[in-house]
């Protein structure tokens, strides 16, 4: 079986990671797309698992619109997808990467498996865009990857045939239970007597008022004697900022650059809170057990919540403090991990599926891709 898969960020080469290292050792050919989204974050990425992208269009510009890189993305994989035509273009999640790579799949008549599929806020502006390219990329794809039953139930109500859907959980589970065992180092040094709080933003709906509203409030914690707090900004600028200047003269914050997989998964280890409006660290702090509070106006990871180690709490100054508090009030107790987005043996059941839907390619109706 020949397997393309786009990769323009950061998640998406984390939670493809397992899937193209399953489909290498299963002897299958398993090319890598990067677009390039994220420059720097995707490479260091990429680096972490020691793989190489076969096609590279390096299409980062600083402050680009969506629709440029979305045509950039559809411009820059159309002749490598008609002259290679692969037996399926995975993409994953809801990036535009991930939805441009999906309608070039689609132009091109390469049959597009959506990898972590069916996920949704139900809000088309929240998250923005991410809503709107999940749906897109759902409408694409010929077979959907969800990772829970709340993702299948999703695309069901969407119309999705059930024979298109299977569910497999989340392969960034089977990432991070894989470099969790390796007991990576942390990149700072801890202080065993205060507690760590790990925090990420870069939503594009919190940015400008909602991080700067989180960024008060992550000061004002940050000032309890307990706490010492660890922020790995994102390379987008636009979300990095505020952060950075209402944190920067916190003697007890320590502002990083985006952190390796590694050595962010040590950090997540030993965290006893983390705040984030990321949807992977979602997963990965329930996965662990660790208590998470969810710095967005909506959830499109319902399952977190059902884990019990997840707080939905908004943007809101107050809203974030007071729960921040709430949990490092309470007395310690020992991390629940939960197994609500997958078990670890994710990637395999998605190979397993691509294996077993292959004649979907022969069902394509064939059309001429060039005039
Ligand atoms: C993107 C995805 C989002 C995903 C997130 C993961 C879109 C629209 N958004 O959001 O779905 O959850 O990544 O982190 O696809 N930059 C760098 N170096 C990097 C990365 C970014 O300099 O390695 C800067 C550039 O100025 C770039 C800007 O950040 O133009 C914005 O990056 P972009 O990928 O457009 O959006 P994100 O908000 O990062
Ligand atoms: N992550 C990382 N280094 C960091 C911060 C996050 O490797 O400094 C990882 C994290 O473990 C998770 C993924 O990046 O697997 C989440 O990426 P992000 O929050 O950028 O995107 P989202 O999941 O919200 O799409």
């Amino acid at each position: 079986m020949h397997l393309a898969c786009v990769v323009g960020t950061r998640p998406e080469a984390i939670k493809l990671f397992p899937v193209i290292q399953a489909a290498r050792a299963a002897g299958h050919r398993c090319d890598i797309l990067s677009t390039g989204q994220h420059r720097e974050m995707l490479d260091q990425a990429l680096e972490g698992f020691a793989l190489r992208a076969t096609l590279d269009l390096g299409l980062m510009r600083p402050g680009q619109g969506l629709s440029a890189l979305a045509a950039g993305v559809m411009a820059g994989l159309d002749p490598w997808l008609v002259a290679e035509r692969p037996d399926w273009l995975l993409v994953q999640g809801d990036t535009t990467s991930a939805m441009a790579g999906a309608l070039a799949g689609f132009h091109a008549r390469i049959p597009v498996a959506h990898v972590e599929g069916g996920l949704r806020s139900h809000d088309l502006d929240a998250p923005f865009p991410e809503e709107a390219n999940r749906a897109v990329i759902g409408r694409l794809a010929r077979l959907h990857l969800a990772p829970t039953e709340t993702a299948r139930q999703n695309l069901l109500r969407e119309g999705v045939p059930g024979g298109a859907i299977r569910v497999t959980g989340n392969t960034g589970v089977d990432a991070l239970l894989a470099v969790a065992s390796e007991a990576p180092d942390p990149p700072v040094t801890l202080d065993p007597a205060r507690r760590l709080v790990l925090v990420t933003a870069h939503r594009r709906e919190s940015q400008a008022a909602g991080l700067q509203r989180l960024a008060r409030a992550m000061a004002r914690l940050a000032s309890r004697p307990d706490v010492q707090m660890v922020v790995p900004l994102h390379r987008n600028p636009l979300a990095a900022k505020p952060l950075a200047e209402a944190l920067a003269d916190c003697r007890s914050v320590t502002l990083l650059p985006p952190q390796n997989y590694r050595a962010f998964v040590a950090l997540l280890c030993r965290a006893a809170l983390v705040i984030t409006d990321s949807g992977g660290v979602q997963e990965e702090a329930a996965t662990l057990g660790v208590p998470v509070l969810v710095a967005r106006e909506e959830t499109d990871r319902p399952e977190a919540m059902d884990a019990g180690t997840t707080l939905l709490v908004g943007t809101g100054e107050a809203g974030l403090l007071a729960a921040a508090h709430r949990v490092l009030d309470a007395p310690p107790k020992p991390p629940r991990p939960s197994l609500a987005f997958g078990d670890g043996r994710d990637a395999p059941r998605i190979l397993a599926a691509l294996e077993s839907a292959r004649p979907v390619e022969a069902r394509l109706p064939a059309m001429a891709v060039r005039p």
